[in-house]
């Protein structure tokens, strides 16, 4: 297949060209390298023997996007390319619906125009909102607790591909629920390093491993879980990559949707000891308040993606753990 990837530098994005063009897949990127350098794609040949062609493009440059799209015969899109900082979007609302929903909407308005019609879109397991014990089905209610612009930019992005999927029969969409990427590939070449201080856990374990930040925050070990912390359903990105292959197998006419996850809650410190176990060395941590906004369990339930899909995760915590210091050891990547 010849596949349209925006946001295809970044994190995920990276990781599932990776996988596409291991498969034999023509990959094209578009990104505006907001978040993201244009070195990634010399990893990606690293990887795979191949450079996917690409174009530094905005979303929100409709004449631009058009002309990688005329010239582009695409069959399918995958969108990644969105902000994602839960914190910056609470300062900056506009910002975040402008960048994720007109260029998603710019998006949409080439596909109709080239007429291609099948779509992979990163939702999040933020859509759930609030649940109650934390399990998340995709039979369950969206939208209601969600507690930042951010995470409402993906619901809102769901309820348009509804909308255009009852307006455009041959649209046929799947919106891929992530639970909390972690990890990178084995290799160590391609991962996650974002500038400044992270919002995120791991890349904040990383920055503090690496001696960039003095000692990580635990946020609140009071809550009503086994040792206190939060859990989430934490998975390997390569899983995460490998789903959207899987996915492309279930495309038919309508919306559809999938959790990506592994099923399995982890706590925060079990994220800390497996990475001392890792390392081989004591990650210095502090306990915290708690964060705002932060519920207490949140992991999915991935029975569907297994049924329809036939796809699971295979990977642990502890092949994250591992992956990620060999990203954080590589030359290249030591700041
Ligand atoms: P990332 O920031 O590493 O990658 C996103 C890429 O999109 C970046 O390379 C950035 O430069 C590009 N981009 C942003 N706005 C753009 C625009 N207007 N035009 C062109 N390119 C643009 O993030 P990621 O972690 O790889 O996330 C990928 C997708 O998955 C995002 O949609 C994100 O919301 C979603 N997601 C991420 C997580 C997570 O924890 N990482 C969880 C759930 C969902
Ligand atoms: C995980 C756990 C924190 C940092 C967010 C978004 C979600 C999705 C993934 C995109 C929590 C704790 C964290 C730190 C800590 N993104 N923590 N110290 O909040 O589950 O999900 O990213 O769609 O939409 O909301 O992920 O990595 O921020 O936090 O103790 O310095 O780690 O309290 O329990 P979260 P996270």
């Amino acid at each position: 297949m010849n596949i349209l990837v925006t946001g295809g530098t970044g994190y995920i994005g990276s990781h599932v060209t990776v996988e596409l063009l291991n498969q034999g897949h023509e990959v094209t990127i578009v990104d505006n390298l907001i978040n993201s350098k244009v070195t990634v794609l010399d990893s990606i040949e690293k990887l795979t023997g191949k450079k996917p062609t690409f174009f530094q493009v905005d979303l929100l440059n409709l004449e631009a996007l058009d002309q990688v799209f005329s010239g582009g015969n695409f069959d399918l899109v995958m969108h990644f390319a969105a902000l994602k900082s839960v914190s910056e979007s609470t300062k900056k609302p506009l910002l975040y619906y402008e960048n994720n929903i007109a260029g998603t909407l710019n998006l949409f308005k080439c596909m109709q125009k080239y007429n291609v019609a099948k779509f992979i879109f990163s939702s999040s397991a933020t859509v759930y909102g609030d649940v109650e014990g934390g399990e998340c089905v995709e039979t369950l209610p969206t939208g209601r607790g969600i507690t930042n612009p951010y995470g409402k930019t993906k619901y809102m992005m769901e309820e348009i591909m509804k909308d255009l999927a009852t307006a455009w029969p041959e649209f046929s969409c799947i919106a891929l629920r992530y639970f909390n990427p972690v990890g990178n590939h084995p290799s160590g070449l391609i991962g996650e390093d974002p500038n400044g201080i992270p919002n995120n856990l791991m890349p904040y374990v990383m920055k503090v491993a690496r001696g960039e930040l003095p000692v990580l925050s635990v946020y609140g070990d009071d809550y009503d879980t086994p040792d206190g912390t939060c859990l989430r359903d934490y998975i390997h990105v390569v899983d995460l990559a490998k789903g959207h292959l899987a996915a492309m197998r279930g495309f038919e006419p309508g919306f559809k949707t999938y959790n990506l996850g592994t099923g399995k809650p982890t706590s925060v410190l079990e994220i800390v000891a497996a990475f001392n176990a890792a390392s081989g060395k004591e990650l210095p941590y502090q306990i915290a308040p708690r964060r705002a906004g932060d519920l207490p369990v949140l992991f999915a339930n991935p029975s569907l993606a297994e049924k329809e899909l036939g796809w699971h995760a295979e990977l642990t915590i502890e092949d994250a753990m591992r992956d990620t210091l060999k990203f954080i050891n590589q030359p290249q990547n030591i700041s």
